[in-house]
């Protein structure tokens, strides 16, 4: 088990990155951010005043991107040249810059260099939009956790709001929606097509039901 890769995709709002850490917790494993690390250069790009528009200078700056990721699922870390930008990659600047960012295809390259390098070693739960097709495609364990639209809404909106009711919603629907649609035309992240990734339904079960759904999907396939 201590080889082992899980590797699973999904929208915002499925629940992921809750579920994949808490996963990881439980096996032991490693815990690896990739939609972190597009955001990390997201921010640093518009800390140095980088036209995200020219593909060329992002490329370049992924590949010079000075990044730290702490992979503990108690406490992931991402740092850019030693600062630490946890939270400051999770503001709605970030969100609403990095799917530009995501289809640079030299950025991918780059990124998901780094992803496999990272993955390689074993003993990781890996989450991202294209896991399970480009990263880890050879992963034993490979998952799409999806929910329904109404229900990635009324978490995210919980998330950044504090609360789901209809003006949090509202608010959050038209940058939830937006960033799904500029994401599709980047990664097939939610092409379930693929033969052996598993599909996990979150809209109807909380955190610890979906772990647990989680960690038995892991077992019968390991
Ligand atoms: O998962 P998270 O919402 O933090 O991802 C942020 C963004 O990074 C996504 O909206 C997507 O544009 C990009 N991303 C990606 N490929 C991944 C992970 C994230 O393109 N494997």
């Amino acid at each position: 088990p201590d080889q082992l890769v899980v590797a699973v995709d999904g929208p915002s709002g499925s629940g992921k990155s809750t579920v994949c850490k808490r996963v990881a917790a439980a096996l032991g494993l490693r815990y690896l951010d990739t939609g972190a690390m597009y955001r990390a250069l997201t921010w640093w790009a518009l800390e140095r005043g980088t036209d995200l528009d020219d593909a060329d200078a992002v490329a370049a700056l992924a590949v010079a991107l000075p990044l730290e990721l702490g992979q503990d699922p108690a406490a992931p870390t991402v740092r850019v040249a030693g600062t630490d930008v946890s939270a400051a990659i999770r503001t709605t600047r970030i969100s609403e810059a990095v799917s530009a960012v995501a289809g640079n295809l030299a950025v991918r390259a780059e990124l998901v260099r780094r992803q496999q390098a990272l993955v390689a070693p074993g003993g990781v739960v890996a989450e991202g939009r294209d896991i399970t097709t480009v990263v880890a495609p050879d992963a034993p364990v490979r998952i799409l956790l999806t929910a329904r639209e109404d229900a990635r809404l009324a978490r995210r909106a919980q998330e950044v709001h504090g609360t789901a009711d209809a003006a949090a919603l509202a608010a959050t629907r038209d940058q939830v929606l937006a960033r799904d649609a500029r994401d599709s035309r980047v990664a097939r992240f939610l092409d379930a097509a693929d033969d052996g990734v598993v599909q996990v339904d979150s809209s109807d079960m909380g955190v610890e039901e979906t772990v647990a759904t989680v960690l038995e999907v892991v077992a019968r396939l390991t």
